[in-house]
């Protein structure tokens, strides 16, 4: 299946297809003439990185340490340093090959090496298949800071192959059941249901699907974040505090983000939330330092001198947009 991502000169295809990895070269079409480099990560199974790198003529490999803690200006200036050391151009790109960290890192490089070069995203957790590896953002972390310095550069291409899940481990798995599952209470009352009934490991293909058409219409109607895509953010703002108030590692960021979800529901759907939630194997509680959370809170980008804006959600598929303040969100928790 082809989903197009309609953003004017920057739009792009997502390709989604079971047995895709395969057959990546040919599918994101990059002519044999053109030097790719590929970008992923310690922890993904070497046989994906073998598939891709096979389908290309001239490539290298960039392979980092697993984990948040490789988010980061050292990991950063590394691959910048291997394009120039291999002497990449403007006409060469950056293929990522893994979750959403390796895809934040190799689309932040190349976001900003030469002033941006082709970008191209073959998402291999379910997190990134469903959320992080479409809408263009990029991003490193700076100490417990996430996502504070980044860039907006859509890729070229994106490649969605769900065979790729079986090698996951449970918990990222579920992991990434938390941003579909904020997809459909926001925005997809049908995609709720499926988590609601706790098919969702089983209608696998169905979720991929239903979350990436929620991310394309939001992200077709407000590329940069200036409105509607701040809906996305719904349990990020609380999700992230708690995410930097724990050491790296303690919770995942779907975790942080189902724990952030919780406390922005509306009373009517607050039980319905939770017990979905509970279902898809996600936490709905966990032994925090409030003030470690505010302090987080206060620095995230999201808020300005007027407020946070939050995302609050009364009624599953719909969302609201509050003016709100760092004391009043604390409150919630
Ligand atoms: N750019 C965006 O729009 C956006 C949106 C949401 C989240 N994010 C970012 O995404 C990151 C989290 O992504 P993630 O959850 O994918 O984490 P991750 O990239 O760290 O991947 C999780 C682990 O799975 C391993 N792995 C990857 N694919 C595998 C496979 N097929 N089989 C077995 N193991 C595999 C990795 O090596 C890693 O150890 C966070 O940094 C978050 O900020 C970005």
């Amino acid at each position: 299946m082809i989903i197009p991502i309609n953003l004017g000169e920057k739009s792009y295809e997502i390709v989604l297809e079971r047995g895709a990895i395969g057959k990546a070269g040919r599918l994101l079409g990059v002519s044999g003439d053109r030097k790719v480099l590929i970008v992923t990560d310690s922890g993904v199974p070497e046989e994906y990185v073998d598939a891709v790198a096979r389908s290309f003529k001239k490539k290298n490999i960039f392979i980092f340490p697993q984990g948040e803690e490789s988010k980061n200006f050292e990991t950063y200036r590394q691959i910048c340093e291997t394009l120039m050391d291999l002497s990449y151009t403007r006409k060469d790109a950056v293929v990522a090959v893994g979750g959403g960290v390796t895809g934040d890192m190799a689309g932040f490089a190349a976001a900003t090496y030469m002033r941006g070069i082709d970008f191209y995203n073959i998402p291999t957790t379910l997190l990134s298949q469903v959320d992080s590896s479409i809408g263009g953002k990029t991003a490193i972390d700076v100490g417990k800071i996430k996502n504070i310095i980044g860039a907006f550069h859509q890729p070229k291409k994106v490649i969605i192959d769900p065979d790729v899940l079986s090698t996951l481990t449970e918990r990222h798995f579920i992991n990434g059941l938390a941003e579909a599952l904020k997809a459909g209470i926001i925005m997809d009352a049908k995609l709720f249901e499926i988590f609601e009934k706790g098919e969702a490991k089983e209608r696998i293909d169905e979720v991929i699907e239903r979350s990436l058409m929620v991310k394309k219409k939001v992200v077709e109607e407000d590329e940069k974040e200036t409105g509607l895509r701040k809906v996305l953010n719904f349990g990020h703002t609380i999700g992230h505090g708690i995410e930097a108030s724990v050491p790296f590692g303690e919770l995942y960021h779907g975790e942080c983000v189902a724990l952030g979800m919780i406390p922005v529901c509306g009373d009517k759907i607050k039980s319905r939330v939770i017990s979905a939630i509970e279902k898809t194997g996600l936490p709905i509680s966990h032994p925090i330092d409030k003030e470690s959370v505010r302090k987080a809170l206060s620095h995230d980008k999201k808020s300005d001198s007027e407020g946070i804006t939050a995302v609050i959600c009364n009624e599953i598929g719909t969302f609201e947009f509050v003016n709100t303040s760092t004391d009043e969100l604390m409150k919630l928790i």
